[in-house]
């Protein structure tokens, strides 16, 4: 295995779009731990292969506190969704930057497994925003494209501030 580089904003590689993964195989598998090591090194809950300069559709998640259960989704596609809900989101990508973000709070989806199974799940909650979120980075999308230029400058100038001050 071995760790990979994630791509800051405004890096333009992060505005790459993800190809369909069309074969399984050790490389594909390859990727896929990398990218779970590397999400679990800086401990992010979800990443998106784009992030890491792989345009491939390829989805990493682990929502959970023992950060014992690895999702992977390849191929992922939003069949259906519903309603609306705002959380506070964050990215690997866009260090220190948190705004809320409205998405839907009901989806149903379909993907790949990593052992290449077609699974559909319905989901709400965390799980559910993260992968909205995380699709948008195979269309080249970040999170902070939803949140307004002033409420972003407000947050870059805050987060500047904050590295500034000694420790
Ligand atoms: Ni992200």
């Amino acid at each position: 295995m071995a760790l990979l580089d994630i791509l800051h904003f405004p890096d333009q590689r992060l505005r790459l779009k993800a190809q369909p993964v069309t074969v399984m195989d050790e490389k594909t598998q390859q990727i896929v731990a990398n990218m779970f090591e590397t999400m679990y090194h800086f401990a992010g809950i979800g990443l998106a292969a784009v992030q890491v300069n792989i345009q491939k559709s390829i989805i990493v998640m682990d929502l959970s506190a023992e950060k014992n259960q690895p999702q992977c989704f390849i191929n992922l596609k939003i069949l259906a969704k519903q309603g609306k809900d705002k959380h506070e989101e964050g990215c690997l990508s866009v260090p220190g930057i948190y705004e809320k973000v409205a998405r839907a709070k009901w989806i149903k989806i379909e993907a790949l497994n990593q052992n290449g199974q077609l699974i559909q799940q319905e989901l709400t909650g965390l799980p559910a925003i993260c992968l909205q979120h995380e699709l948008d980075h195979l269309n080249g999308k970040l999170f902070i494209d939803y949140v307004s230029a002033l409420k972003l400058q407000r947050a870059r100038a805050k987060l500047k501030k904050q590295q500034a001050e000694p420790l």
